[in-house]
This record gives C-alpha cells, structure tokens and sequence, in this order.
C-alpha cells in the first residue's frame, strides 16, 4: 500500500519530513513523505517513519511527556523536544527538517552521545551537608526554597548545553566549560543557605569563574530561549552568580585576605 492510501482520515495529511541519517563516519539527510493526524507532535511522526519506512532508524527517548530529557533534536535548526512539538506549529507545505544535537558528537542517526553533561555534573562538588543539622532537621526560608525550585525543574533534555555558542561551534571551549546547565547548578548550591561548602573552605563563586568557565558566558540567553522547563536560566542563575563572583573579586577584604595569602 503506497503512503497515499494509508492516510485514512480525513484530517490526516501527508507531511515532508527531512532526517539526518548517518553516524560518526559521516551522513546526511534523507526524504520522507509520513503520515501526520490530528493533534500529533514530531516525535509521533519519527515514530511512525520506523513503523511504516525507516525501521532502522536511531531516536532516544522514553516518557512521551516533556519529562524525561530524551528526545532532543534540532527542529528546522531550533533546539527543541520532539515529543513536545506540535506538528500544528507547521505548514501543511512546510519541509521539517530533524537533525541531530550539533554540541555533541553523533552515535547514530538522531542519537547523540551526551556524555560531555555527565562529566560536567561530575565536576561540580555535590552539596555540603551543614554540621550538626540532622537531615529532617534541615530548615530554610519559603522564599530560599521557591529560589531554587525553579532549577530543580530541569530535566537535563541538554538543550541548553547544545545552543550555548561557547560550545556549539568551539570543540575547544569544552575542557574549560561547564555550559549553562552546570553553571546554573552551581548557582543553585551558592545560593542555598545550608551548603557548608565555603565553611569547608570551598568557594563556589570563585570556582565557577577559576574552573567552570563563568567568563566565558557574555550572557546572550539563547540558553534561556530553549529551555523547554522554562527556567530563567540567564536571568536567574547565571547574572547573579557572575554578580556575586565581581562583588568578591572587588571587595576589598577579599583582596586584602588573598593578598596576605599569597604573602604567606
Ligand atoms: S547566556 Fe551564557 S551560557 Fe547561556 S547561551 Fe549565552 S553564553 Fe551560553
Ligand atoms: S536547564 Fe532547561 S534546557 Fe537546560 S538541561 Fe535543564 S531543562 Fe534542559
Ligand atoms: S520523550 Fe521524554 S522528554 Fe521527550
């Protein structure tokens, strides 16, 4: 039966699909023509191109729901969730053209090897339990917990990380960069009113500049643009972290410590 005749219902329509198809050595992109119905998003669609033309095809993902991080792609060049794309957000005539993330290198088809995010969380030193709190004693503000409610909401879909020109494009920057997704994380952790880190004498502000690549982010917000939680992640982690790693690196005390320190 050709693809014509399966589509059966009459809200249903044919849509050009475009997908990258190859792996570490080299590929390109591939024509389809699938079958699209009623309130279906993209990845409904790569779905239905295994099912139906491409069986081989490689896609991640796992909840469906915007939940899990899997699915991301790019989506006519914007970084975005498959299963939470709407096909109705295109033209009937449009060709949708799904590649995959260009910050990481491929593993097949639309999959992606992310592992560069995992070595980047491994490098953030974890919360530092304070002393004598047991935990269930733990207590903060309501407005300290809504602050750092809004980063707990990621899903670490890396979307961030992919669109972050400091990386995208710059192989290079890897090494001395955290993207925004950690730099956020860090954040997080300077901001929280129990971390013991800096009475362990670990200074987060000065980390995230000296080793997490703070500078490097010149604070465009394509980050923020893409982030399908979306978590200010400019606004709300990133400028008030470099904020406070200047008011560190200006004040006179500190300066006057790192002085006596490095006398020493
Ligand atoms: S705001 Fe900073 S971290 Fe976000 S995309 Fe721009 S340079 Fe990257
Ligand atoms: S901050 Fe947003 S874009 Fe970045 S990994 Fe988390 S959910 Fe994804
Ligand atoms: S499949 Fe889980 S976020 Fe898309």
């Amino acid at each position: 039966m050709s693809a014509q005749q399966e589509v059966k219902q009459s809200a249903a329509y044919l849509a050009q699909f475009r997908v990258w198809r190859g792996d570490p050595d080299g590929g390109g992109l591939e024509d389809f023509k699938v079958e699209v119905n009623e309130g279906e998003v993209v990845l409904d669609i790569i779905h239905r191109l295994q099912a139906t033309q491409a069986p081989d095809l490689a896609v991640r993902w796992n909840c469906k729901a915007g939940k899990c991080g899997s699915c991301s792609a790019e989506i006519n060049g914007r970084p975005r969730l498959m299963c939470m794309t709407r096909m109705s957000v295109f033209g009937r005539d449009e060709t949708i053209t799904i590649t995959p993330m260009r910050a990481f290198p491929v593993v097949r088809d639309l999959v992606t090897d992310v592992s560069f995010n995992y070595t980047k969380a491994r490098e953030v030193p974890s919360f530092v339990p304070p002393a004598g709190v047991a935990p269930g004693e733990y207590r903060m503000r309501q407005e300290d917990v809504n602050r750092s409610q809004e980063f707990r909401k990621c899903i670490e879909c890396f979307l961030c990380q992919n669109t972050c020109h400091v990386v995208r494009d710059h192989e290079e920057n890897k090494g001395a960069f955290a993207g925004p997704r950690f730099l956020m994380r860090i954040a997080e952790l300077d901001m929280h009113p129990l971390d013991a880190a800096p009475a362990s004498g670990l200074d987060r502000k000065a980390t995230a500049q000296d080793e997490h690549g703070l500078g490097y982010c010149n604070i465009t917000k394509c980050c923020t643009e893409v982030c399908p939680e979306n978590i200010k992640i400019t606004d709300n982690a990133l400028i008030p972290l470099k904020e406070r790693a200047a008011d560190r690196k200006y004040d006179p005390l500190v300066w006057l410590g790192n002085k006596i320190r490095r006398r020493e």
